[in-house]
């Protein structure tokens, strides 16, 4: 059998071969009252969905398509803070699993050697005061060829087998991401997001660096500063001023 190692998360898995979206399945097992840590894999999605209403390529067989629902007992404010819970969780995993040195582009790309292995997408079924459920999607490419990620990601897109020359068992990855999603979850829940935000930074690409937010109010640049106690990343300008940034996509400026 699958062996599970955790206690809650993947205890419940909803394969399928193929979806258009685990997160479309997920949000409706959520809805029937799905438990906490069910978990919606499939193999290949047909409409794979990024953030800020992009795509994201999820051939057959190569990457993990994953969805899963967790239930805390939180305000919906502070699901930014999942997502980098997440974050943390995966790029562990992936160290333990391929021995690669991944690191998180804020708030929630992983990367090796500068380009993208992993995605990770959180949505909401919450209300003004509590989460009823949050959706957590996380994309990771795993054994594509490099020759195989189509031309407008070619060069910004890798898997964990061209990085590492290795082919990766996804059934050992995805093990992997539950145990540390797991205890890092419960880290998380029992201790604040402290103990989380330290080991968020370890991993953090850009800090210290110039960068250049692109936000959907216009551009801010300066140098990253790391994250705050909410899991918002900061940014001082060259003005001296200190600018919060909830939501945004990040380069390295010169
Ligand atoms: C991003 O970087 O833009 C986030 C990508 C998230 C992709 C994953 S794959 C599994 C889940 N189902 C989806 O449709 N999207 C997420």
């Amino acid at each position: 059998g699958f062996g599970l190692k955790s206690e809650f998360i993947g205890r419940h898995i909803h394969y399928e071969e193929k979806v258009e979206s685990t997160q479309k399945i997920a949000h409706r097992l959520a809805t029937e009252g799905a438990v906490n840590g069910t978990v919606v894999v499939a193999d290949e999605q047909t409409s794979g969905r990024g953030r800020m209403d992009r795509s994201w390529h999820s051939p057959k067989f190569s990457g993990i398509w994953m969805s899963i629902i967790l239930r805390p007992n939180l305000p919906p404010h502070q699901a930014p803070q999942l997502t980098l819970v997440t974050a943390v969780a995966v790029v562990q995993a992936i160290e333990e699993v391929t021995g690669l040195n991944p690191q998180i582009k804020w708030p929630n790309d992983i990367l090796i050697d500068g380009r993208k292995t992993t995605g990770i997408l959180t949505e909401l079924q919450a209300d003004a005061d509590r989460i009823h459920a949050i959706i957590i999607g996380i994309g990771i490419n795993v054994n594509q060829s490099q020759e195989d990620f189509p031309e407008e990601i070619a060069r910004i897109a890798t898997s964990l087998l061209a990085a590492s020359g290795k082919t990766v068992s996804r059934a050992s990855l995805m093990q992997e991401i539950f145990v540390r999603l797991e205890k890092l979850y419960l880290t998380y829940l029992n201790h604040g997001f402290q103990p989380i935000k330290l080991l968020w930074e370890s991993y953090a690409l850009s800090l210290g660096k110039e960068i250049i937010a692109r936000t959907v109010a216009g551009d801010i640049k300066g140098k990253a500063l790391g994250i705050t106690d909410e899991g918002v990343l900061k940014i001082l300008q060259e003005d001296g001023e200190v600018r919060h940034v909830y939501s945004a996509d990040i380069h390295l400026g010169e």
